[in-house]
């Protein structure tokens, strides 16, 4: 506990938080950024906050910092206010709009904006609909612009909206072209004229394919331009509509910046308008590769192509259904508010509804052909990147925190996340006999790893694949996959029978702290792991390996009970034997999620105390080699402490994510006296924050 004396100056002297000094209300609290449009790894666009900042006061940004153009402009009577993003234009005249009210939800991030006599509600929906395949396979989000007048009297209104090329490129000095569809529904698509597949911008997470679809509904008056950013601006501006033309004089990103615009003109009453909506999407196809037996890579598309076979159909569905998408988001926004309120607390669920979005908005659902060509619609699999750590794919110490998010909203996505990695570990292609760490370096290429290279994680991706499987079981009672895939599982519990009593120095999830021999914390999750293939076994019908396995199980937890306390006997150590060090226990609340009753209370009981009596000003650190802490470790090692500890880990972590000091995505990882966030942000990870709803 040395560390904690040093630290204890850094904290009084940090202890003066930054105040946020905005001036409009925002429920249920000012998170460090608004999700804006992020349903997908490269559908991702926020609105950072720090101590907080207007819709119209920054840019919008990719989740790794880039900025994303998005501009939205209002003239009322003819008088321009700017109300998305941050543009200055040459040669036009506009004030700001004034932003009443920001509001997030679990879908839904909605700001009122004062246009002199006309207030706006600019609503940005990503949908989450997890029991709806083919909706929560869309890589669209919805951006619908209201309008109503506060002064009695009506006024002619005209709301505009473009997007720069940025969204399609990591690098703007490359050259993009795009095209413009008019129609009953109009659609501006985007792309880089020269495309990598299955590639990123090394370093930012933007992708070197596909194209970025911005689209409106033809009515009100609908206008539309392709142009200069200035251009295009100034001619709204000046003239509350665009001239309908296309540039066709195709460059870089940067040079005279392209921009896509809509405007639609409404006159506007007490009574609010309907709302202008626009849709904006990245399509690509293949959506990623996935390596099958004797080492073929097998192309994969969004499931929803299983029903459209064009963009434009989708886009056209997808904008027209927007009423019933908000109405279905409201609902499900509703729930998880009112579950995570009554289950735990009111500000436990401002928490939950700030880390949906971004869960999900690291997944793809994807299905593959079939060799007559036709969509085979029972191969699903999801995909999952890692974000912001790295780019790995479907990296199961990822899966795994993020787990409750998946479960809590639709259980049998636990079988489209796991089968990829079943299915390709049960090819042979993958060497080593311990669980693999992910599918593949780089998001999307699922290519395996053929020469066993992955990060080294042993035990903590062995107990990972059972203790998931075995959940799946029970929420789902489907035992098919366990079935097809039992000498797997079993050869990850045999690997665990020989290797987690005392673990050899290796790394775990928390690999950024180094590895270590003998982690009290892995070798726990190692012997849940073989509980847990015990019960697999038994609901399989092999009760003499089930019996066998659990008297294992049994007898590694009588020797870890004995060489994982201090020796003073009040808490669990980082490493046995090893006084020096303590640690979040995170994984004993695998015995609360499976019900394997392994832990004895005594132990969970001295945790809790223990957590309590140590607590920093931002929580408690992940293990003592360093002040950092973890938002999701903290929630699921909280279902093992009292309620009393549990919402003080919750009130830490709120007074964090208000406390102005970070701007980016809700970070998962950061200085428990400080605030200082580490790299790791939008990760998916942070879709742990559902354990307590699923205990
Ligand atoms: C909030 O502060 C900004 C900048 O000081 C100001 O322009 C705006 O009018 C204020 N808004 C309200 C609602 O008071
Ligand atoms: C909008 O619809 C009208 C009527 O069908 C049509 O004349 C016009 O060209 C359309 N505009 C665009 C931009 O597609
Ligand atoms: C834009 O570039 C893409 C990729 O190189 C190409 O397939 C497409 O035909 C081009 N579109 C236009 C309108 O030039
Ligand atoms: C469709 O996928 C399932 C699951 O992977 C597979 O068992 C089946 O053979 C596939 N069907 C066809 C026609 O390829
Ligand atoms: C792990 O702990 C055991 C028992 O205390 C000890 O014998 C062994 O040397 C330790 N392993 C390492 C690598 O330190
Ligand atoms: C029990 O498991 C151990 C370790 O895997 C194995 O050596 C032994 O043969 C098993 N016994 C039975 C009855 O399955
Ligand atoms: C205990 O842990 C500390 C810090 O990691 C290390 O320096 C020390 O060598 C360890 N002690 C033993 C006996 O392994």
């Amino acid at each position: 506990m040395l560390w904690q004396s040093s630290f204890v100056v850094l904290r009084l002297l940090s202890a003066v938080s930054v105040v946020s000094a905005v001036n409009w209300t925002a429920t249920p609290f000012l998170p460090p950024s608004y999700p804006l449009a992020v349903r997908t790894p490269f559908l991702s666009t926020w609105l950072p906050q720090g101590t907080g900042a207007a819709l119209n006061d920054v840019w919008s940004q990719f989740w790794n910092g880039q900025t994303l153009g998005w501009a939205g402009f209002v003239t009322v009577d003819g008088k321009a206010y700017s109300y998305l993003g941050n543009p200055s234009v040459a040669g036009a005249t506009f004030v700001k709009a004034t932003q009443v009210s920001a509001k997030f939800t679990s879908t839904q991030s909605t700001f009122v904006m004062d246009a002199g006599p006309v207030r706006l509600t600019v609503n940005f929906l990503s949908p989450v609909e997890p029991k709806n395949l083919l909706h929560q396979s869309i890589p669209f989000s919805y951006l619908a612009v209201s309008a109503v007048s506060t002064d009695k009297s009506r006024h002619t209104v005209a709301i505009y909206n473009d997007i720069t090329a940025e969204w399609v490129t990591g690098d703007t000095s490359l050259t993009a072209n795009w095209t413009t569809t008019t129609g009953p529904v109009v659609s501006h698509q985007v792309q880089l004229v020269d495309q990598t597949l299955f590639a990123e911008f090394p370093g930012q997470g933007q992708t070197k394919y596909g194209s970025i679809y911005f689209s409106s509904i033809n009515a009100s008056s609908l206008s539309y331009q392709t142009g200069s950013d200035t251009v295009v601006r100034a001619q709204f501006i000046n003239n509350a509509a665009l001239a309908n033309t296309q540039d066709t004089n195709f460059r870089a990103v940067n040079n005279n910046w392209p921009v896509f615009a809509f405007a639609h003109t409404l006159t506007v009453g007490v009574i609010p308008s309907a709302p202008v909506k626009f849709t904006i999407g990245q399509v690509r196809d293949p959506v990623a590769q996935y390596i099958i037996a004797e080492n073929v890579y097998q192309d994969r598309s969004f499931y929803w192509r299983s029903k459209y076979s064009s963009v434009s159909d989708l886009i056209s569905d997808f904008i027209h259904a927007y009423p019933v998408a908000l109405a279905t988001a409201s609902i499900f926004d509703a729930k998880v508010q009112h579950d995570a309120t009554s289950k735990v607390s009111a500000t436990y669920a401002g928490i939950a509804a700030l880390a949906v979005r971004q869960a999900f908005g690291a997944t793809e659902l994807t299905i593959s052909k079939a060799n007559d060509g036709s969509w085979n619609t029972s191969d699903i699999m999801m995909f999952i990147k890692e974000i912001s750590s790295d780019g790995n794919m479907n990296t199961v110490d990822i899966i795994q925190p993020a787990w409750p998010v998946f479960m809590y909203t639709n259980p049998t996505l636990g079988k489209y996340l796991l089968n990829s990695l079943l299915q390709y570990q049960a090819t042979g292609l993958y060497p080593n006999r311990y669980a693999a760490h992910d599918l593949g370096r780089e998001y999307p290429a699922a290519v395996g790893h053929n020469a066993g290279d992955d990060e080294k994680m042993p035990i903590e991706e062995c107990g990972n694949m059972l203790v998931m499987m075995l959940d799946y079981m029970h929420r789902t009672k489907d035992n098919s996959l366990a079935t097809r895939y039992s000498a797997l599982l079993d050869q990850w519990a045999n690997y665990l029978i020989e290797n987690t009593l005392y673990p050899e120095d290796q790394l775990a999830t928390t690999d950024f702290s180094g590895s270590l021999p003998n982690q009290t914390n892995l070798a726990v999750k190692g012997i849940i792991g073989i509980k847990a293939m015990s019960e697999i076994w038994s609901t399989l019908g092999d009760q003499e390996k089930s019996d066998n396995y659990s008297s294992v199980a049994t007898s590694y937890m009588a020797t870890w009970e004995q060489v994982g306390m201090s020796s003073d006997g009040t808490h669990l150590l980082l490493e046995y034997h090893n006084q020096t060090h303590d640690v979040l226990a995170y994984n004993l609340a695998f015995d609360k999620l499976l019900k394997t009753n392994l832990i004895p209370e005594l132990i969970m009981k001295k945790q809790s105390d223990y957590y309590a009596n140590n607590f920093d000003l931002y929580g408690f650190p992940i293990d003592s080699r360093s002040p950092y802490a973890s938002v999701m470790w903290s929630l699921w090692t909280s279902t093992t402490t009292s309620i009393a500890v549990r919402d003080t880990f919750i009130s830490k972590i709120h007074d964090w994510l208000t406390s102005g000091i970070t701007s980016i995505p809700f970070g998962d990882r950061f200085l428990d006296d400080t605030g200082v966030s580490s790299g790791n942000r939008a990760r998916p990870v942070i879709g742990g924050v559902f354990i307590l709803l699923i205990v």
